[in-house]
């Protein structure tokens, strides 16, 4: 079936299949093209807002208009007098939940608003849904509603915010840390540079809007719920959902074969997707929801402003005395999640005495959540800068002052690290930059056209978070393969990655393996964030793929028509669907004859991707790398131009060249879009983010974005896990928001106190 790659349906029973493109597409070898890509040029891919169930009917959230206070009427007889409005539903009809919206039971289980009561949070928060036989139908009813507010003074901003102390930060973090004495170590400096950084709320902005479709349906006498929605942890959600909903976990379907972009936005339950199936339960017919953009500024999370300060004990001879990171984050009224940015210097630099400090400022917004490189992110954006501050103040090269502090052993915990080759990345990239000779002195370099040049640096590092997942991988009597896990796709590659982890467990060519994944039926491959889910799901296949693999080699040294036959001592070779002698590689058989002397049409195995807790507990594990950046600036106008990009990243094994390129440039670019773009501005008054669409809140275009080049340096690591290897979803922000903030330093003099760095803002 030629044309079978480009066709996407759901399984009957609920899973989604990719097959391999035809080699004719250039995709073939570990480069290998995304498997998804022909399906979504053609418009064959569809996403949740392209589901539309017959006679579904459209909910539309209203969306709360002040950021504190009450809602103290709505005109629910008028929104229902409209013909095409089926219900309204508010906090006096909404039916009941199994688990109230502020109960938490999980850590990823947030806190949120599903019309549990009149009380408004923050502006955008859900305070009615509106349902109807059409999205206008349901649109005018939402005007219709016209909502009354007892409105009050909303707490917005750093002054504000009331500050409270967390435990913990991020979602396992601990919130403060201190080894050694920091005091001790600035009384032994011979000079103390402090600094301080605002980093300002960003939203994560994904291309495709939450959207939900809910449809309950009979499945075996009880009633089962269909779900199609975009989501990064579709077990975990299910499985979540099923609480409010009362249902057993097995009873929710979640569907998410496609997801625009999440960058840890489409994590967590929000009151939409709960209202969602609240209101296709009720009504007995699906329902369709699709937030707008606007309605993503609120509910579905956003990377908190912090205002951070780091004080930096330098030694005459450029080692660090002391480190230490304090930081204040905002956060919502009714949730804990507090940005950890100070985790971002606690294992870089070898610092003897090294501390974190984290506060929540406690204000009237939504809940911020994890965003692309969490904590690191903004963490890193300040370190980085404080790096060159501190530098400058001992009179050294940027790349020579870290090398200095070059951590040998995390200086936070004293662990070896599994691997570590940032040494190499700061070489590779320093030459490919040209950075050798480089000016000291701020204002020294001019291009031919008087513009002010500056270069920078900054070093990159993500932890390798691995979480626990389950695959299955089956293999066919005509030694093709289905691998099955239920893994997620928000653009970075998994289509095409996954299934090339379960081709090599199995020994087979990634041609020949049908991935099924996109679905909550499939076994659980575990959340896709933290950059931990090719090393997470990708090692389960490849378990899973090994494990057939076992079986097959039992079959065959135990049958004594296989040429393999008492080949036990010496082992077995899988390679291109044969099993061969260890010791004699000419001597093999093919799965398939195996399967057939069996009488097998299929072979299933099993495996789980989880790190070793001994290794777990022994290393210290990062992917790392060392960001280039050069820019020119106009001295009168004071525009800036990002002219150039390198980044040399070390991040264990790569096992598509092609697919981590695009992950590092686009991790490159958020860190260019953090330094000199991004801002949501809160109003004081109302609570509002102001620019809340893609017109008033900047992100670079293609004018503003250089040439980039990114290259990985070797790095084997055989104890991150069974593939080898680390993230690179999110190592590519860090580092990048400091170079170009340095460079920025370089070519003017001006150290930044804030982000994003504005024409004005320079001297
Ligand atoms: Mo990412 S912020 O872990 O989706």
């Amino acid at each position: 079936m030629p044309d079978d790659f480009r066709k996407i349906t759901p399984d009957a029973d609920h899973g989604f299949s990719i097959a391999a493109p035809p080699r004719r597409f250039g995709t073939g070898g570990q480069s290998a093209a995304r498997r998804d890509g022909l399906a979504k040029v053609t418009g064959a891919a569809r996403y949740t807002a392209d589901v539309s169930p017959a006679k579904a009917l459209h909910g539309v959230i209203v969306s709360a208009r002040i950021a504190r206070g009450r809602v103290a009427a709505m005109n629910v007889a008028a929104a229902m007098a409209h013909p095409g409005v089926v219900e309204v539903m508010t906090p006096q009809n909404r039916p009941p939940l199994a688990q109230h919206p502020d109960e938490k039971r999980h850590p990823f289980n947030f806190r949120h608003e599903a019309l549990q009561d009149d009380r408004v949070r923050y502006a955008g928060q859900a305070i009615a849904m509106v349902l109807g036989d059409s999205l206008e139908a349901a649109t005018e009813g939402a005007r219709l509603l016209a909502p009354v507010y007892e409105a009050e003074v909303p707490r917005i901003g750093f002054d504000a915010a009331e500050p409270w102390t967390p435990q913990m930060v991020g979602f396992f973090a601990p919130a403060t840390h201190e080894i050694g004495n920091i005091a001790k170590g600035l009384a032994d400096a011979d000079v103390v540079s402090e600094i301080t950084m605002d980093t300002p709320a960003q939203f994560h902005n994904a291309m495709e809007p939450h959207a939900i479709v809910a449809e309950w349906v009979q499945e075996d006498g009880r009633a089962r719920l269909l779900l199609d929605t975009p989501n990064q942890g579709p077990v975990m959600t299910a499985g979540l959902l099923a609480g409010y909903l009362g249902i057993a976990a097995e009873d929710v379907v979640l569907r998410t074969p496609f997801i625009g972009g999440g960058f840890g936005s489409k994590l967590m339950i929000y009151g939409a997707m709960v209202l969602t199936a609240l209101a296709a339960r009720a009504q007995g017919r699906a329902v369709k929801t699709v937030l707008t953009r606007a309605q993503m500024y609120g509910p579905v999370g956003h990377r908190a402003g912090t205002r951070q300060k780091l004080t930096l004990g330098v030694a005459r001879d450029g080692r660090l005395t002391a480190l230490s990171h304090d930081v204040q984050a905002l956060t919502s009224s009714f949730e804990d999640f507090v940005e950890p940015a100070g985790r971002a210097s606690q294992h870089l630099y070898a610092a003897p005495n090294l501390a974190m400090s984290h506060i929540g400022l406690r204000g009237d917004i939504g809940t911020p959540l994890a965003m692309r490189a969490p904590g690191e992110a903004s963490g890193s954006a300040a370190l980085e800068v404080a790096m060159d501050v501190a530098a400058d103040a001992v009179g050294l090269d940027p790349l020579e002052f870290r090398l200095r502090n070059y951590a040998e052993v995390d200086p936070s915990t004293g662990q070896a690290f599994s691997s570590k080759a940032l040494r190499e990345c700061y070489a590779q990239g320093a030459a490919a930059f040209g950075w050798a000779g480089r000016p000291l002195a701020a204002r020294s370099m001019r291009d031919r056209r008087g513009r002010l040049l500056g270069w920078g640096m900054g070093t990159a590092q993500y932890l390798c978070t691995m979480y626990r997942g389950e695959a299955r991988v089956i293999l066919r009597g005509d030694g093709s393969a289905v691998a099955e896990v239920a893994g997620v796709d928000m653009g970075q590659g998994a289509w095409t990655i996954l299934a090339q982890t379960a081709a090599e467990g199995l020994g087979i060519s990634p041609e020949k393996v049908l991935l099924r994944s996109g679905s909550s039926v499939l076994p659980d491959g575990s959340v896709a964030g933290g950059s931990g889910h090719t090393a997470t799901a990708g090692t389960a296949l490849s378990e899973a793929g090994k494990d057939v693999v076992k079986q097959l080699t039992a079959l065959a040294l135990n049958d004594p028509k296989s040429p393999l036959f008492g080949a036990g001592n010496s082992g077995v070779l899988a390679v291109e669907g044969r099993l061969l002698r260890a010791d004699n590689p000419a001597v093999g058989e093919a799965y398939v004859d195996i399967m057939a002397r069996a009488g097998l049409r299929d072979l299933t195995g099993t495996g789980v991707g989880e790190r070793a807790a001994e290794n777990a507990e022994k290393y210290a594990m990062f992917s790392h790398g060392a960001v280039f950046a050069e820019v020119a600036i106009d001295p009168d106008l004071g525009q800036i131009l990002v002219t150039r990009m390198v980044g040399a990243f070390a991040a264990g094994r790569i096992l598509n060249p092609r697919m981590v390129q695009s992950q590092l440039e686009g991790g490159m670019i958020w860190g260019l879009s953090f330094a000199l773009h991004e801002e949501a501005v809160f109003d004081p008054t109302s609570g509002k983010v102001l620019n809340d669409d893609l017109a008033g809140y900047h992100i670079p275009v293609h004018a503003d974005i250089p040439a980039i080049q990114t290259m990985t340096v070797e790095e084997i690591d055989p104890f991150v896990n069974a593939l080898g290897v680390k993230g690179v979803g999110e190592v590519g922000i860090t580092g990048s928001v400091g170079a170009i903030a340095n460079a920025i330093r370089h070519a003017t003099g001006y150290t930044p106190t804030k982000f994003p760095i504005r024409i004005e803002d320079l001297p």
